[in-house]
């Protein structure tokens, strides 16, 4: 590292920079720091501030008997509708026992049985009973606590340190790849050097009304990522979890109720006291995700309601098993244990993100992403439950490993002027991707969107919120291009003019930003696979 850089506060140098703190960003600042690089995480929030905290249904791992990875890679390809990298998957799946022993190892408490084995819950597209929870209906929460703990310890002894309140504003590269990030921090502007950043952001649900995931998921990593020039892969398949509790006018972060509760045995009925998926599905209620969300918008289209009940009346222990739940219903107004729950389908999960391999390697030396902001080709057309903290351990482990191969190396301080970028007012953004892009779309609502965002002003971003409302911009604008070319309905991307899947398109979309206009790629050109 040579030279003062002009018009920023501060500089620091790290071997390796995590951006974000929920359970793939925290894996991996721990696995690079164990093996003796100073890392900095940066987060926007503070401690616990994550997706990963408000998991609710448990991590999807093979059992030691009566399952195996063969039955796990192939209910995740079904899932998938063809779009899964088999031996991605195959990969990931088969890391998950070492991955989840690790975690226990570092404490985090699994819940058991009487017998005094974990148990394990059933949730959609699952052949069998493979779900380990935590807290009931707070695995997240636990996962979150173990590794917060545990890397506080790990970063302490190679005097790493985590900026809390900070955000990464722009990755900065040459043509070796990864030089630093430019950072908008409570100290002010600053540049960390460092030849290796893994981008752990998390999802991009702040782009529609509703949603599980928390405030600062605005799909930030992904418009870095295409600034940095790495592709994003399959962003039109935004996963609606089928059951979110309905408030009449509710918007932002809706608490979820866990599939898990259908696991369990409750059902999804309409206000007429009929079955949503009879019929539909040989699982029913416990159908993949995209065909419940697809089964309730119908049913409610057909009706002219705007939500469904969940029956979990005849469940024993209910509160018990589901203290999470039961405590947002209650605060609600509704008592799970003798009332129906009002639910509606809500932006739960990006199955798309930024191209990488299984150890969150992107066509950039030295940019890694793992989580939900990234696509591995786990998920394909649809992930299937319970794969996405597994995949944050996994992938997470190995991104913080792949680090240590750049560490060391000399980083050349580039200028790292702000740039302008395009940005739409939130609210708006979200109407018309919550009107037009959610559970079902079709090519005149797709184009709406697309002219609407054309019309994004450009400008320098000054504020953290700014930052978020340009992130959301670029990845509305990215999702729709993608969904607008896919002229099909698979997985948890439905079109209402294209209902049946197509074989011309079992195939990824890739997009990468060229001379500040997206482009849509043909998946070989990505560089990856
Ligand atoms: C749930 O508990 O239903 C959500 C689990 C997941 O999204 O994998």
């Amino acid at each position: 590292m040579t030279g003062p850089v002009r018009g920023i506060s501060w500089e620091e140098y790290a071997d390796f920079v995590v951006v974000g703190g929920g359970v793939a960003g925290l894996t991996a600042a721990r696995t690079a720091a164990l093996r003796g690089l100073t890392v900095l995480t940066i987060s926007k929030g503070g401690p616990a501030d994550t997706a990963t905290q408000y998991a609710q249904g448990g991590i999807a791992v093979v059992a030691e008997s009566g399952d195996s990875v063969d039955s796990h890679v192939a209910d995740t390809c079904e899932a998938g509708a063809g779009l899964c990298d088999a031996a991605a998957v195959r990969s990931i799946v088969a890391g998950g026992q070492s991955a989840v022993a690790e975690l226990a190892g570092l404490g985090a408490m699994f819940d058991r049985g009487r017998d005094g084995d974990v148990s394990r819950t059933r949730e959609g597209g699952h052949s069998t009973h493979r779900i380990i929870h935590a807290g009931g209906d707070a695995t997240g929460a636990e996962v979150q606590r173990a590794l917060d703990t545990e890397v506080q310890r790990a970063l302490g002894a190679t005097g790493s340190s985590v900026l809390f309140g900070a955000a990464a504003l722009r990755v900065l590269t040459d043509s070796h790849g990864v030089t630093g990030v430019l950072v908008n921090s409570p100290r002010g502007l600053g540049v960390v050097h460092c030849p290796s950043l893994l981008l752990a952001t998390g999802g991009l649900g702040q782009l529609y009304a509703c949603s599980t995931n928390p405030a600062g998921s605005t799909a930030d990593g992904l418009a870095l990522a295409l600034d940095a020039g790495a592709a994003v892969a399959d962003l039109e398949f935004v996963q609606f979890h089928p059951t979110v509790l309905f408030t009449p006018g509710g918007r932002g972060r809706r608490p979820l109720i866990s599939e898990a509760v259908r696991g369990e045995g409750a059902v999804l009925v309409d206000a007429n006291g009929d079955s949503v998926t009879a019929g539909v599905h040989p699982l029913g209620d416990l159908a993949p995700r995209d065909v419940v969300s697809r089964a309730i918008a119908a049913r409610l289209r057909a009706l002219g309601h705007d939500h469904v009940y969940l029956d979990a009346r005849a469940l024993q222990g209910f509160a018990q098993r589901f203290p999470t739940v039961t405590a947002s219903c209650l605060a609600s107004g509704i008592d799970p244990r003798e009332q129906l729950i009002p639910v509606a389908p809500a932006a739960h999960y990006s199955c798309g993100g930024i191209v990488t391999d299984v150890s969150g390697r992107t066509a950039v030396p030295g940019l890694l992403a793992a989580g939900e902001v990234a696509r591995t080709g786990l998920h394909g057309a649809n992930r299937l439950a319970s794969n996405s903290l597994l995949e944050g351990l996994v992938v997470g482990e190995r991104a913080g490993a792949a680090a240590v191969e750049r560490s060391g190396l000399p980083v050349e301080v580039i200028d790292p002027a702000p740039q302008a970028l395009p940005r739409i007012p939130r609210d708006g953004l979200q109407q018309w991707m919550t009107d037009n892009v959610s559970v079902v779309r079709d090519g005149a609502g797709l184009a709406a969107v697309a002219a609407e965002l054309s019309t994004a002003r450009r400008a320098v971003p000054t504020t953290i919120t700014d930052l978020e409302d340009a992130a959301l911009t670029i990845t509305a604008s990215a999702l729709v291009l993608a969904a607008a070319a896919r002229t099909e309905s698979r997985g948890c991307h439905t079109r209402l003019d294209y209902p049946q899947p197509s074989s011309d398109w079992r195939r990824s979309t890739h997009i990468r930003l060229r001379d500040g206009e997206l482009e849509l790629l043909e998946p070989q050109l990505t560089g990856v696979r």
